[in-house]
């Protein structure tokens, strides 16, 4: 075996020279150690001798995609990982740039993976992956963790979990971008919390991480801290296991102090869990344009940053919109701009030193969760509950009073009206991170929370028949308690401020018929207009809204 032309990658060596292919089966994994990641050698994962620090050099993969999403419109994307023909013409191009690592934003867990994850496990490439996709996402400035968001998450990671050049997952991707967006972290942290939680119950890869990417705003100090941080008597269970920082601060040839590196290093120095640039390649002020990056960085993140930092990904292979493409593609053909050359040279004079796990001993310790104040807006305990399927669907079946209408443009309304003219009805979907108030119905999708407020309001108004209509939309039915349900309704409570228990089927199971049926999808791919209609509706309880409907329901 000849010496590949970076020999310090440790097992990805083969792999890099092209002598022996590995199928994504017998690739040895990456596993979280302290603040670094290893190579794991199968059945030697144990014997730590064995292992080697591993460096991500990324490279983000995903066509046709503007991850910066604020609820888009256009919720199509393109499958980076379901068309072989495309992952072998790109593959020897991500080689060239000594790629072991990609980062796709979005993928369609209806597809199958098997044909590129064999390719990108034969070339040495890795793959960490977005759970959301852009119309099903924890929005910024109307944050939920729901029923809709964790059939979406869970049938990501039950589709990439047998792939073992998965490194693992993002629950996040710069979901607070503002300064007025803090509390969005709350619903990302559960989120976290709970793919953590299911990659456990199904007995996933124990290798399989979560993290969070962060967009580099004012408050980064508070979010890497709030999710590294560990409340309560959970453990490390709400905490990620990796952190990732798109940063885009070093522009043309910048400096180590200029760029604010060296300050990020400084801050990272005692982090918990591994750090890395989820995203990096400024494309500003170039003379030459944004294809002219010079990656002068690469020298210093992969020099003497790495004590702290495990590398970067750089933004991005394909060109688009914001002009940081690497190459341009016409059909089979692959052009390189000047600054895909210029990150060669950069990659091909870098020497970081190796890390044997044996002499790594992690001494990090989870920090301190942010309290709440003027510039932090999210408890980190209580956090949203868990989302449990089986208990919307348990709750649904018991009520007395249901929805019938799925014209989702209608919720809002009654929504208003009701929480509008008792607000104590409305308890049972309460989620506010900053408070900490949460309904133990919070977690299920619009829909079924509507239900639940509606048979609240019938109830309250000792179940007359005109307090069960809504313009049509609500109808009585027969209660029932469906088996296995007793104790998930026990626990929900008349008023829905129960605690709510973690599930433990497949992420696909528990949905209501009515509920699947109405978003015309299959199970984790909703209709957008329903979600984003869903959350619009939640946070405005208007009250112009509330006087003009009530003569519309009012008793
Ligand atoms: C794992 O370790 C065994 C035993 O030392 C060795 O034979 C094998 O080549 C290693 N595999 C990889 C992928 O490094
Ligand atoms: C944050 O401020 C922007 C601009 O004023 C506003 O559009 C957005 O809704 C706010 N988000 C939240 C969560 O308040
Ligand atoms: C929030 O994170 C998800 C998951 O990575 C991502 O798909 C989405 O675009 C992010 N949303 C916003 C508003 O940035
Ligand atoms: C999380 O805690 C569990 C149990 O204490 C431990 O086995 C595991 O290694 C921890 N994970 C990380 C990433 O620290
Ligand atoms: C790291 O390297 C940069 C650029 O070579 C240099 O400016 C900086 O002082 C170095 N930092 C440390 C901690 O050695
Ligand atoms: C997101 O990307 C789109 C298209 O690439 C761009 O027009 C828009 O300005 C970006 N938005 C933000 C907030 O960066
Ligand atoms: C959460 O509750 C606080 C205190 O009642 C309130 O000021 C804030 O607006 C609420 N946040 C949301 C998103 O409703």
């Amino acid at each position: 075996m000849r010496a590949g032309p970076l020999p310090f990658f440790g097992a990805a060596i083969t792999a890099l020279s092209g002598v022996s292919a590995q199928s994504y089966n017998t690739i040895p994994e990456i596993e979280i150690y302290g603040q670094k990641f290893f190579f794991a050698n199968g059945s030697q994962l144990s014997d730590r001798r064995l292992t080697s620090r591993s460096l991500m050099r990324g490279v983000a993969y995903q066509e046709n995609y503007s991850p910066n999403g604020t609820a888009s419109t256009n919720t199509k994307y393109t499958d980076p990982l379901a068309d072989a023909d495309k992952c072998k013409r790109d593959i020897p191009y991500l080689q060239q740039i000594y790629t072991n690592l990609i980062r796709v934003y979005a993928i369609d867990p209806s597809q199958n993976h098997d044909d590129c994850m064999t390719q990108l496990a034969d070339a040495g490439i890795y793959v960490i992956a977005d759970l959301g996709e852009p119309g099903t996402s924890i929005e910024s400035n109307d944050p939920m963790w729901d029923v809709t968001l964790y059939r979406r998450y869970t049938s990501v990671v039950d589709t990439l979990q047998k792939y073992k050049n998965v490194v693992g997952f993002f629950a996040g991707n710069e979901n607070v971008s503002a300064g007025n967006q803090t509390a969005a972290a709350a619903f990302v942290k559960a989120a976290v919390r709970d793919v953590k939680g299911y990659i456990s119950s199904q007995n996933y890869r124990k290798t399989l991480g979560v993290g969070y990417a962060t967009a580099d705003v004012p408050t980064r100090n508070e979010l890497a801290h709030y999710f590294a941080c560990q409340p309560g008597d959970l453990g490390n269970q709400t905490a990620i296991d990796f952190w990732g920082y798109n940063v885009y601060s070093w522009c043309g040839d910048s400096t180590y102090q200029q760029s604010s590196y060296g300050e990020r290093v400084n801050f990272f120095k005692d982090y918990p869990v591994p750090v890395f640039f989820a995203e990096y390649g400024c494309n500003e002020n170039l003379p030459g344009g944004p294809t002219s990056r010079p990656f002068t960085e690469v020298e210093v993140l992969y020099g003497n940053m790495t004590d702290v930092f495990s590398g970067g990904i750089v933004y991005e292979y394909f060109m688009g919109e914001n002009e940081f493409g690497l190459v341009s593609i016409d059909g089979s053909n692959v052009s390189p701009y000047p600054d895909f050359t210029s990150l060669k040279s950069q990659l091909a004079t870098i020497s970081p030193t190796t890390t044997a796990k044996s002499d790594y001993k992690p001494s990090n310790s989870a920090p301190a969760c942010p309290s709440v104040g003027s510039s932090w807006e999210a408890k980190a305990t209580p956090l949203p509950p868990s989302v449990n399927p089986q208990l919307c669907s348990c709750m649904v079946q018991n009520l007395q009073c249901n929805i019938k209408s799925n014209d989702a443009e209608g919720y809002g309304a009654v929504f208003d009206y009701i929480c509008g003219q008792k607000e104590e009805l409305c308890s049972g979907i309460a989620h506010n991170a900053t408070t900490g108030s949460y309904g133990a119905i919070s977690g299920c999708d619009p829909k079924d929370q509507l239900a639940w407020v509606a048979n609240q309001w019938f109830l309250s108004n000792n179940k007359q028949a005109r307090a069960c209509d809504f313009s049509g939309m609500a109808t009585t039915q027969a209660a029932t308690v469906a088996s296995g349900c007793q104790s998930v309704l026990d626990a929900v409570g008349t008023a829905g401020t129960g605690t709510v228990a973690s599930p433990t089927g497949k992420g696909t199971e528990g949905a209501t018929a009515a509920t699947s049926s109405s978003k015309g999808a299959a199970p984790g791919l909703s209709s957008p207009a329903f979600f984003e209609h869903g959350h619009l509706i939640f946070g405005a309880y208007v009250s112009v809204a509330v006087i003009s409907l009530v003569g519309m329901f009012a008793l």
